[in-house]
């Protein structure tokens, strides 16, 4: 995984446009439930939704994920940001990669879709329903700030859920002031409406913002 974080890295400080912290938050708690032995990407089907670089999506990708989904709401970020940034992680060669699983996720299935959260699952090929199973893990950094856009958000997550299995792993701030939305504003939603069950996984004060926090969501 160092290859991985360095091209992460690299993509970070190469690119105009901004990352959030909760990308990297959020793929410090996959790694940790990785090493914990509570989480594989290994042939699972990812959605990373409002994805801009895209990193956690790359990261499933390089461990192991038979599918990624990236989802944004611009065609113009996925074409100009997020594809060239999995070009760059993906297509590279890793020759130190010897590992079956390493070198399987650089087959991965990756492919991007521009939407709204209130309309996109009407593209997505893993909306779940009697035939067709969900994702198994969709991941989400920074989605949660605009409190008008929470019902869709969440709407969409169920929708896609693999039930019984899905999970959402969530990373944002615990309150974004001025616009009203924050991690808890959103779990307040998802408490409420109890198809899933919800766990904080980490939280993060290192000083750089305000506090951010990493959720997991469990389809009942
Ligand atoms: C704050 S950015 C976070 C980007 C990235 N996940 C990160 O952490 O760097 C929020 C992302 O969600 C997307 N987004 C916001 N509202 C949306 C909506 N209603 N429908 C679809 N995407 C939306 C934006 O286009 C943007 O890429």
């Amino acid at each position: 995984m160092v290859l991985a974080f360095t091209w992460c890295f690299f993509l970070m400080t190469a690119g105009g446009l901004k990352l959030w912290e909760g990308s990297i938050d959020l793929i410090k708690a996959l790694s940790s439930d990785m090493q914990d032995g509570k989480l594989s990407f290994g042939g699972k089907r990812i959605l990373e939704l409002g994805c801009g670089h895209g990193l956690p999506g790359i990261f499933a990708c390089l461990k192991g994920a038979a599918t990624v989904h990236f989802q944004d709401f611009n065609a113009e970020v996925l074409q100009h940001l997020t594809i060239p940034n999995v070009k760059a992680n993906i297509q590279k060669k890793f020759p130190y990669l010897t590992d079956v699983n390493e070198y399987r996720s650089i087959e991965a299935d990756t492919r991007f879709f521009a939407g709204d959260w209130g309309e996109v699952h009407s593209i997505l090929p893993f909306v779940s329903s009697d035939e067709i199973a969900g994702y198994d893990i969709i991941l989400m950094a920074e989605t949660v700030y605009s409190i008008s856009a929470l019902p869709s958000l969440y709407e969409l997550i169920k929708k896609c859920g693999n039930s019984p299995h899905g999970v959402v792993y969530m990373a944002a701030k615990k309150h974004y002031f001025g616009v009203g939305g924050g991690s808890r504003r959103f779990i307040s939603m998802v408490e409420e409406d109890g198809a899933f069950a919800s766990s904080l996984v980490s939280e993060v004060a290192d000083g750089s913002s305000n506090v951010r926090e990493v959720w997991k969501l469990n389809l009942k």
